[in-house]
């Protein structure tokens, strides 16, 4: 099988549009918020460099020094303990494939909420919060049928770019998404310097505030900075089985990090200046993106209508470049071990995304999500639960520990060298011999038991 492989901007790219999806959006700005605002941050770029990017590193050394599908380049790469390792291997893989059925139902939700945003003009937004909330609750908990649609289209979607490959589908679509993202983002940035509430914004996010940091905010770090870096699913492995020789690795990683920080401050100083101008409570996730901002841009006459298609595209760029890479190490997996074709591949490891992505919206159905709990939590909830809080961390110590003592030390050297020095080689080996694996799992016991 012929090899395909990413261009040097392309590889930063397609990273970067996985790195960069609903974790950086939806979740990092409002964390920042309530963590003491840039003191946060450059709480999350230490986190970032003493644990995220060693992991990283650790994953695209897997991944380049076996050019193999994940499973088999843990294999490839040890002489003992094969099995074992292949199995771990296989398990962040699943995960990834776990994740993407979810993950796909919420890029449903913003699809959804695109098409409300284009649908009329001035506008079929929801006004006010109450009326905001109805809309969006009855949404998920009574409209099966709206919501199989919109999943369908996003998943539709993913699977289109996928069957193009890695060079004219990853590559090609991230060349161009993240871009455009970009300019989107910068567009309602410069809308937001003429509203009031941009100051408030500014204040939110960037003044420090160190009183504001306590143990809760380093773990929320370390949990951030791991699946906003797209750490522990396979993703890293996979995308840098087909990393171009002499591509600066060292350098390409540090450029997803800054992508990654920069559009997730922008992001959060737009979102929140809308947020303080209408004097909204600043919140995360589902109710700032689904019952908040609607209202928000609902207010603004055809003005709000062209932020809102802007925003929800902005969203879905950065989510279908995300949910293209928590699919494809399956596939590219199957494509590998059974030297199945890309669009067999798809047809099989879609169609186990596409059922579970149907268990979980039906999980949020009235009267039905109900009759398939275990314990105690919903299909979707636990299917999330399961993924990010256990699996996540565990395949991120695995790769760790594997680049760490079980790859040859030469392997490492070798590929490391052009780009880095032999003393932050040394560095590397000390973080994701001892530091890295011991924050991850200090965070997993405390998500798991304490929070
Ligand atoms: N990094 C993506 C986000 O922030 C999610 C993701 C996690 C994608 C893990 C791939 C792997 O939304």
């Amino acid at each position: 099988m012929a090899k395909e492989h990413f261009s040097k901007i392309g590889y930063v790219l397609a990273v970067a549009g996985s790195a960069v999806g609903l974790g950086a959006i939806w979740k990092f700005p409002y964390v920042v918020g309530q963590n003491g605002g840039s003191a946060f941050v450059l709480l999350y770029i230490l986190i970032c460099a003493i644990v995220a990017i060693p992991v990283f590193l650790a994953e695209l050394s897997i991944g380049k020094l076996s050019e193999s599908d994940t499973v088999n380049a843990f294999k490839k790469l040890t002489t003992k303990n094969k099995t074992l390792w292949g199995y771990v291997g296989g398990a962040t893989m699943l995960t990834a494939a776990m994740i993407a059925s979810y993950y796909l139902v919420i890029v449903g939700w913003v699809f959804k909420y695109l098409s409300i945003s284009l649908s009329s003009l001035p506008t079929a937004l929801p006004s006010d919060m109450n009326t905001s909330k109805t809309l969006f609750m009855e949404f998920l908990t009574k409209d099966w049928l709206g919501q199989l649609i919109f999943f369908a289209i996003a998943f539709a979607s993913c699977i289109i770019i996928l069957s193009r490959g890695v060079k004219s589908g990853i590559e090609k679509i991230s060349v161009w998404m993240m871009p455009a993202l970009f300019l989107m983002l910068i567009f309602m940035l410069l809308y937001s310097f003429s509203m009031s509430g941009f100051i408030k914004a500014a204040e939110f996010l960037l003044v420090p505030d160190f009183s504001k940091i306590g143990l809760d905010s380093l773990f929320s770090a370390i949990g951030l900075a791991f699946f906003t870096m797209s750490l522990g699913m396979a993703v890293i492995i996979t995308y840098s089985a087909s990393l171009a020789d002499g591509t600066n690795l060292f350098k390409s990683t540090i450029s997803v990090v800054a992508i990654n920080i920069a559009v997730a401050i922008i992001a959060g100083l737009v979102i929140f200046t809308f947020i303080f101008e209408f004097n909204a409570e600043p919140s995360q996730g589902v109710g700032l993106v689904f019952m908040s901002l609607p209202t928000l841009f609902a207010n603004l006459g055809i003005v709000g209508n062209i932020l809102s298609v802007m925003f929800f595209s902005a969203l879905i760029f950065a989510a279908i470049t995300s949910a293209i890479s928590i699919i494809e190490p399956f596939v590219f997996f199957l494509i590998r071990e059974f030297h199945m074709s890309r669009t067999k591949s798809l047809v099989a490891v879609g169609s186990g995304i596409f059922i579970l992505g149907v268990l979980c919206i039906f999980a949020n159905i009235e009267g039905i999500g109900e009759k398939y709990m275990l314990f105690g939590k919903d299909f979707f909830t636990l299917l999330d639960f399961t993924a990010e809080k256990i699996l996540l961390p565990l395949g991120g110590i695995g790769g760790a520990l594997f680049a760490g003592y079980v790859i040859k030390k030469e392997a490492i050297y070798t590929l490391f060298r052009p780009y880095m020095t032999d003393w932050m080689i040394g560095v590397w080996y000390f973080l994701v011999r001892y530091i890295s694996p011991l924050f991850v799992l200090a965070i997993m016991i405390y998500m798991l038991f304490f929070s």
